[in-house]
This record gives structure tokens, sequence and C-alpha cells, in this order.
């Protein structure tokens, strides 16, 4: 494959995770649930929860400041912040507007993504297609969730898999080492019931009723969900890798969106790939929707999982139903 050292690269990553955690055995203590079984049937031990007061622009104002550190870039210098999340601060103003007050980046151009679990790659081919085109030399690309705002906790069927968290990347030109090789985009909106935090929005405005229904909490069914995603996501990666020309083999590690551990297990197994090449912290984390693939790149990056030259291939799947990957050279 010829080599354009026009294309963006990830050249900074950064996370933050709240300090509180909400172990399985607090579960216990608030639905009819055990640990042996939210392991078993997730693989999630713990999640992070924000204190009260915390907005999810908090969260993604200190992890997209760690990803500028780590890239060595001064706020000033960012020209456009996208942040996908479910979990605005507020319908509008954007939470990137939010973020870009927080850490400075004056110039920036801001806006949010929306694409649920899957938001955080779309976001990423945004930012890409704006540093290849030659528009932007410079794109904050964040994912952050407050999911423990939309979470029911009388719910023992979604409580146990949602944590909050924030992930950042820098999007910069890249060189002929490291860059974005390819991103895939995907939604079925015959789909859009299995997932969904119903009320709030304009089909379903806020009243007493949607309260007293408990509306304005996600709201999913998982088994359904839970095919979808292996069956999707197994098709997903092979078209990425395919028309990349690349075989599974190339790839040195497989970060997926940490929605359930079995989901992961279930379609790296259909494919074929070693459990060394997966990369998860589900366990520490739960599902963080947005959040979880910048953060994991973070996690990933400082665990030394990724090398120099190394291809890394990201993929997720959501509320929509969407779906998207990317195959990174880092
Ligand atoms: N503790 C104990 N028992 C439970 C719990 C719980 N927390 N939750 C459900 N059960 C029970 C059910 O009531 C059911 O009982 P029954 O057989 O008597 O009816 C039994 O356990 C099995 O329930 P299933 O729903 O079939 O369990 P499953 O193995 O499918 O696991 C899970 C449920 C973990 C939710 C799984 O389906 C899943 O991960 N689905 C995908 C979830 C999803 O939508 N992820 C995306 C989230 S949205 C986003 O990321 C923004």
């Amino acid at each position: 494959m010829k080599e354009n050292n026009n294309r963006a690269a990830i050249t900074g990553t950064g996370a933050f995770l709240p300090a509180k955690r909400l172990t399985n055995y607090d579960l216990e203590r608030m639905v009819d649930t055990s640990s042996e079984w939210i392991i078993k049937r997730t693989g999630i031990k713990e999640r992070r929860i924000v204190e009260d007061g915390v907005a999810t622009s908090d969260l993604a104002a200190i992890a997209a400041t760690k990803a500028l550190e780590d890239a060595n870039v001064s706020p000033k210098d960012v020209d456009l912040i996208i942040t996908s999340t479910i979990t605005p601060d507020s319908l509008f103003p954007s939470t990137s507007c939010y973020v870009q007050k927080k850490i400075g980046a004056k110039k920036a151009g801001a806006f949010d993504v929306l694409a649920a679990c899957a938001g955080f790659i779309y976001a990423l081919s945004i930012g890409q297609n704006y540093i290849n085109s030659g528009a932007m030399n410079t794109v904050l690309v964040i994912g952050a969730e407050c999911l423990s705002k939309v979470t029911d906790y009388t719910d023992r069927t979604t409580c146990i898999l949602f944590g909050d968290g924030a992930g950042a990347t820098v999007l910069q030109r890249g060189n002929k080492r490291s860059h974005i090789l390819s991103t895939f985009l995907g939604a079925d909106g015959n789909h859009t019931d299995v997932l969904s935090l119903p009320a709030g929005g304009s089909k379903m405005p806020p009243s007493t009723k949607t309260l007293q229904e408990r509306l304005h909490y996600i709201k999913f069914r998982g088994r359904e969900v839970f095919k979808l995603a292996i069956t999707n996501l197994t098709e997903l990666i092979t078209k990425t890798v395919t028309s990349s020309n690349l075989t599974i083999d190339d790839i040195s590690l497989f970060i997926l969106h940490q929605s359930n551990f079995r989901i992961i297990e279930a379609t790296m197994e259909r494919l074929k790939i070693p459990r060394e090449k997966i990369f998860h912290n589900i366990e520490k984390y739960g599902n963080t929707s947005s959040a979880s693939i910048p953060i994991a790149l973070d996690e990933a990056k400082k665990e030394g999982r990724l090398k120099p030259g190394d291809l890394v291939l990201l993929a997720a799947f959501g509320g929509g139903l969407t779906w998207s990957s990317s195959i990174v050279r880092w």
C-alpha cells in the first residue's frame, strides 16, 4: 500500500476515571443480584461513578488535557473539538463547548457526535477527514460519559453494566509510520427500539408520566442486543481487514467496545483471534459507552501493548443501531 504522509495519526492519548468505585458487592445490596452472576454474565467486577455535581465535560476536560500533554500540544493550537457522548451536560450547548472553555482551546470549533457506543470512532473518522483534507492540523477527539446519571439503580437487568469515564485522543498529520489507515461506519435504524433512552427528547418530552414510568433511564432488550452485537461485530471486523487488503493475522491488537466480556470473547472465538491479542478492561470500568475505546487505547499504550508500526483494530457496536471500526498503524 502506498504510504501518504498527509494522513491523520493519533499523536496523544489521555483518560480519566472518577475515583469512586461501585463494586458488584455494592450492587448486591441495591438489587436482587450476585457478584458471581454479574462476573459470569458480563466479566464486570466494578465500575467508576462520579460524585454528585460532576458533569460529562468535567471528565472530558481532564482526559483532553492529558491527551494534549501527551502529544505536547498547547490547547491554543487545537482547531476542533469533537466529543462523542450520550450523556451530554445539557441538550445544548454541546459538551464540546463546555470542554473548550475548561481547557482554554480558544480558537477551536466545537461540536458533539451522537452514535451511542459506536460514537467515538464516528468522531475519530470526522477528525481524520478534516486532517486528511488539509483543512485542519489538530483535532481533539473525545469519548466521555456519565452513564450513572441515566442508569436505573432499581433495575437489575441494566444497572450492573454501566460506568462513568472519559478518554481523549489528539489527531495531527501523521508520518510514514504512524497514521489512521481506515475507518468504517454503519447504522440500521430498523432497531431503534432495542437499545435507547426513551424520554427527554422531542418525541417524548419530560413529563410527570415519563418520570413515573422511569423513561429517563437506559432501556434495552439485553438478549437481542447481545446476539446482534456478536453477529454484527464479526462481520464488521472481517470487512474491515479484508477491505484494507489485510488479514486478521496482520493485526497486533484488537480493541473492541467494552460492552460485555462475553460479547468480546464470542466475537474473537468466531474470528479465531488468540486471547493475547484482545485488550480488555471491562472488569474494572464496566460499559462506559463512547468512552470505552479511548480509555482502552490510553491504557494499552501505557501498558506497552502498542508498539511503533503495530496495526491496531478498533470496533464498536451500539444503540441506533450503529457500528464503526478503524485500523490504526501505531
Ligand atoms: N442478577 C441476577 N439475575 C439477573 C440479573 C442480575 N443482575 N439480570 C437479569 N437476571 C436474570 C433474568 O431475569 C433472567 O431470569 P429468568 O431466566 O428467570 O427470566 C436470567 O437472569 C437470564 O437473563 P438474560 O437477560 O437472558 O441474561 P443474559 O445472559 O443475556 O445477560 C445481559 C444479560 C448481561 C444484559 C446481556 O444480555 C447483555 O450484555 N446484553 C447486551 C447489553 C447491552 O445492551 N449492551 C449495550 C448497552 S447500551 C450502551 O452501551 C449505551
